[in-house]
Parts: structure tokens; sequence; C-alpha cells
């Protein structure tokens, strides 16, 4: 690794990966990896922290690493790992919770709140779990995080920590910067567009997942919600479901919004929906096909690279804390 920035994310080898994911994060990786070094981790210890199949599992972190590589990750250029590849992130993970992390902070998670509400039964992991999100991040002295709108609150927690930490015991990390994307950072469901597009939904008519047919895609955009009136016109706070349409429309085909919305004056829902349905098609059947191009012993191999790169950064930062902490 040079000086220059270093930049970290993740996905979660869960649920079906979806638009919102590819539009509100990944898709800002692939454009960072030209100028950055980039690193990205399928964090299966965060997957575990609501019940698994195992065998689901295994099949989902290869496959999560074969979408960034469809997305068109170049693991020649960036570092791909799989999270529990790195006991760093665990070891650094528990030294926050007990050196920063607060229980009022964590009991302030909305996506918390959203994902165990008032289940007793909910794992101590899901309430950790952003603790481990700032391990993830402040092992490698990360700059910046190009993540989706729901992240930024666990983005707060972790510069929090890192600063807490480098006050308490002395520099160590680096404070990390969030990186949203302009348009595209919170994609809304489809079948309500002001709730955001997201992997557990209860319906699929809520999301399109890479890994849709094509055709059917095509029918969940024909019947996606849409708002009173019939012009195509962009504006959230008014037509959030044409608008988060709109969105999507711009950022799969690059044309601009405003071009977008001039082109379809005067001719209502019917056929910007026809047109941007051929849009999302065209884009899943090229996805898809990259997508079969690789194999679970590519992949595999990618890990061990990444994880042997990673390692002894992970390891040094480690190293550092425990220096700081008196456990050295
Ligand atoms: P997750 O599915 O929770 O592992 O999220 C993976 C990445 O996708 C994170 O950076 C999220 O912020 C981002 N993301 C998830 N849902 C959406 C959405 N509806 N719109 C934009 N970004 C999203
Ligand atoms: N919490 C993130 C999500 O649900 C995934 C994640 C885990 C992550 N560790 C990270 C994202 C580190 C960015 C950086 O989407």
């Amino acid at each position: 690794m040079n000086t220059q920035k270093i930049i970290f994310s993740g996905v979660q080898p869960t649920g079906n990966l979806h638009l919102g994911n590819y539009l509100g994060a990944i898709k800002q990786w692939v454009n960072l990896q030209k100028v950055y070094d980039c690193i990205f981790c399928v964090v299966d210890y965060h997957a575990i922290t609501v019940r698994q199949n195992p065998d689901q599992l295994r099949r989902q972190v290869l496959d999560t690493a074969k979408i960034y590589l469809a997305c068109g990750i170049n693991p020649k250029k960036s570092l791909i790992f799989r999270q529990s590849d790195i006991n760093e992130h665990a070891e650094l993970a528990w030294i926050l919770n007990c050196t920063g992390a607060r229980m009022s902070d964590l009991e302030n998670m909305t996506q918390y709140k959203d994902k165990a509400g008032k289940d007793a039964n909910a794992s101590v992991g899901l309430f950790d779990y952003p603790v481990l999100m700032a391990a993830d991040i402040l092992l490698y002295q990360t700059n910046l995080v190009p993540v989706g709108h729901d992240q930024v609150q666990h983005l707060e927690l972790t510069r929090d920590l890192a600063k807490r930490f480098n006050h308490d015991f002395g520099q160590v990390f680096t404070i990390p910067e969030v990186q949203l994307q302009k348009t595209g950072a919170r994609i809304m469901g489809l079948d309500d567009p002001t709730k955001k597009m997201s992997k557990s939904a209860a319906s699929p008519a809520n999301f399109i997942a890479l890994t849709d047919e094509p055709e059917v895609a095509r029918k969940k955009i024909m019947r996606a919600v849409t708002d009173s009136g019939a012009e195509v016109i962009y504006d959230p706070e008014t037509k959030p479901a044409i608008s988060n349409l709109l969105t999507i429309y711009h950022l799969l085909s690059g044309i601009d919004i405003k071009t977008l919305v001039k082109k379809y004056q005067g001719r209502g829902y019917g056929d910007f929906k026809k047109d941007l349905a051929e849009v999302v098609a065209e884009f899943l059947t090229d996805f898809q096909a990259k997508l079969e191009r690789f194999s679970d012993e590519e992949v595999e191999k990618i890990f061990a690279r990444g994880a042997k790169k990673l390692k002894p950064i992970a390891k040094e930062t480690v190293k550092n804390v425990k220096e700081k902490l008196g456990l050295l």
C-alpha cells in the first residue's frame, strides 16, 4: 500500500443483493478503484448476527464476491477478502467495545431498532454490529468509506470510537469519512417509495435483485407503485415513486434526470416505465452474463490473496492498540 487514500467498504452475504446495493454502494467502489487503494470485504461475521443456514452462508459468501467482480471490481487493482479470514476484526471489535462504545450509542442505532424491534431474543451480536463495522474500517487506517445513506449513522459512531481512543490512549487511528453518491444513496422500495429498497423486505416486489430474471425485473418495474397524477416529474418530496424510478433510470443509463424528464414530457407513466423496464432488463442480462464467468476456485484465490496482503496491516494496528492499552 502506498501513501494515497485508502478506501474500505463491505456488503453482508445475506439475502438478495439488489439494485439499491449496486447503485448506492458498489457502483461508487468501481469508480474509486481507478484512483485509490481499495479494500472490499465480504462481511460474514456481520451476517451471523442473525441465524444463517451454514450451507447457504458458505454459498452466499462466494456469490457476494462474484457480484463485486461482475459489477466491475478489478481484483488486480483492489483487494477483496472474507472478514472472518482475519481474526483481528473480532479482536479489535472487542477492544472497541471496552474502550469507547457506550450502551447509549448502540441503543440509538436505527438499523438495530429496525432489525431487532422489541425482540428480546435478538442476539447481542446484532446490538454490537456497528462496533464490528468500526473495527473493519479502523484496522486499515481507512480514509473513505463508500456506502449507502443507511450506513451514515454507523460511520459517525466509527469516527467517535476512533477519536475517543486516540484521545484517551494516544494516536492510533485515522478518522474516516463517509462517501455517498450524489444521487442514489437511498434507492427506495418499488412497492413503497417511502421506505428504502431492502434485502429483507417482506415482498420481492420491493426490490430488483441482481440475480432476478430480466423478465421478472421487467414486470416488477411495470408494476412499481406510482404517484398520483400522470406526469414524469423529479421531486422526491411530492413524487417519491416516480423520482425513485427516474433515479434508477439515470444511474443505469447515464442520461441525466433533466433530459429524462424532458423526454417523457406529456407522455405519462406507461411509456416511461416500458423504457425503464428495458434499461433494467438490459443491465441485468449483461450483468448476469459477467457473473457466470467467475468460479468458486477463482474467488477462493482472490480471498487468499486479499487476506495475505491485509493480515499484516491488521496485525500492526492491533499491536499498536494493545501497546497503548498495556496489553503488550
Ligand atoms: P447491506 O445490504 O445492508 O449489506 O448493504 C450493503 C450496502 O448497500 C451498504 O453500503 C448500504 O448502505 C447500501 N444500500 C443498501 N440498501 C440501499 C438502498 N436502498 N439504497 C442505497 N444504498 C443501499
Ligand atoms: N454494515 C454494512 C451494511 O449493512 C456492511 C459493513 C460491515 C460495512 N462493515 C463495513 C460497510 C465496513 C462499510 C465498511 O451495509
